[in-house]
């Protein structure tokens, strides 16, 4: 069998991928590397019980010897790699986790490539490919006016999330440069689909209408983000993985900036249309809560370079792909139940308290 590698494949984006990818039969096989910190779920990959072609490993990115054992042993031809803590909020109330697992963890994991590398033949180590998962949060944040983020555009990350990020593609790109490594960068926006952990805004409006609680809007509402559906960050990485070209970095984007009170207004109106509450509308339940300290106004993205050299565009709008992600939850609320563990009370209480 031949293998490539996906870290943080548990996760939401990293779940979204292997599922993905495992559903074309004559991709390669997955060996799926993941901490299961409170947000890897391997219900998520329940349906690939038994599935050959998919091995899971519980293994931390900082743990540099079960890397390289995993390496020697299931000699991927690329990495994918998606490991982070990833919450915003959660690196505002505790950051030493972010500089360990993205700073850290990234470096332990190019250092165990690089050797791993090392040892191929010439052809293999030519086709080779570590492909590194980043955001648009690097960028830091854009003013009404402004032109959206390109590739070029200089890095300014503002939470230790995304300077823990920043600094990840640092290294990723100095490994290139050093050590010739064949690494790929991809900046996306905020995805959103199926698996999505409810800490995060689409899921946790969702979940929180159905359980008739509020729906917390920080500060004003009128932030913007720029929405991308999970299942199109997949093909789009899936394309930069097979074609693009080694050491570019590409931005990718769903085209669709919303104001954070436009989502949280469509999502209710959705959800109105598709399980109508017995009075009133979705809507009744947003609430204005307190603003997210050093909270980015905008993230826009420009991913053309994406469509001029790859020809990849994204396939659902954000209403198609929004009414996908609310059928996909109310048809599994079991695996909603499933996350709402104790440690995910536990933040809701730390973050929402007044
Ligand atoms: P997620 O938080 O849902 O999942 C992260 C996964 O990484 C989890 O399964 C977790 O168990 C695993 N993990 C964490 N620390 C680990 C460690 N030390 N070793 C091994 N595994 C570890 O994140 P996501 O939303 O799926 O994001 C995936 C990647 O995409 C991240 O690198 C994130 O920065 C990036 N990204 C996400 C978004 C988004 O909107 N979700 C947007 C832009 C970029
Ligand atoms: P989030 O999903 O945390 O992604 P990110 O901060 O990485 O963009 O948040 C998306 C936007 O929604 C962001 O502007 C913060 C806002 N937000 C709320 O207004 N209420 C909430 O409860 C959460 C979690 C986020």
């Amino acid at each position: 069998m031949h293998y490539i590698l996906v870290t943080g494949g548990a996760g939401f984006i990293g779940a979204n991928f292997v599922l993905n990818w495992l559903s074309d039969l004559g991709a390669d096989s997955i060996v799926n590397v993941d901490k299961l910190t409170y947000a890897g779920n391997l219900k998520s990959l329940a349906s690939l019980e038994g599935n050959e072609r998919h091995v899971f490993s519980q293994t931390d990115i900082c743990d540099r010897e079960a890397l390289d054992q995993i390496l020697a042993k299931y000699k991927p031809r690329a990495i994918v790699h998606f490991a982070a803590e990833s919450h915003v909020d959660r690196s505002i109330h505790g950051p030493g986790e972010f500089i360990q697992t993205n700073i850290v963890g990234t470096f332990t994991l190019l250092e165990a490539v690089r050797a791993y590398w090392g040892t191929l033949e010439a052809a293999d180590r030519d086709a080779f490919r570590f492909l590194h998962v980043s955001t648009d949060e690097v960028f830091g944040s854009l003013a009404a006016e402004d032109p959206q983020f390109s590739e070029t555009t200089a890095y300014a990350p503002n939470s230790p999330y995304s300077a823990s990020k920043a600094a990840s593609d640092h290294l990723v790109r100095a490994y290139h440069h050093t050590y010739g490594l064949p690494v790929l960068t991809t900046n996306c926006s905020n995805n959103y689909g199926p698996y999505h952990f409810p800490e995060k805004l689409i899921p946790l409006v969702i979940t929180n209408a159905l359980a008739g609680k509020p729906l917390p809007v920080y500060g004003d509402g009128l932030n913007v983000r720029d929405w991308l559906y999970v299942g199109d960050h997949c093909a789009a990485i899936r394309e930069v993985l097979a074609r693009g070209r080694v050491g570019e970095t590409y931005n990718v984007g769903g085209w669709n900036e919303k104001t954070n009170l436009d989502v949280v207004n469509t999502v209710c109106d959705l959800l109105d249309a598709l399980r109508p509450k017995p009075k009133g509308s979705y809507r009744d339940q947003i609430t204005f809560v307190k603003d997210r300290p050093g909270h980015d106004r905008r993230y826009a993205i420009d991913a053309r370079k994406l469509e001029r050299e790859l020809g990849w565009k994204p396939a659902e709008t954000f209403e198609s792909g929004l009414r996908k992600t609310i059928e996909w939850y109310l048809d599994s609320q079991g695996w909603v139940q499933n996350v709402m563990s104790g440690e995910y009370r536990k933040w809701v209480a730390t973050q929402y308290a007044v």
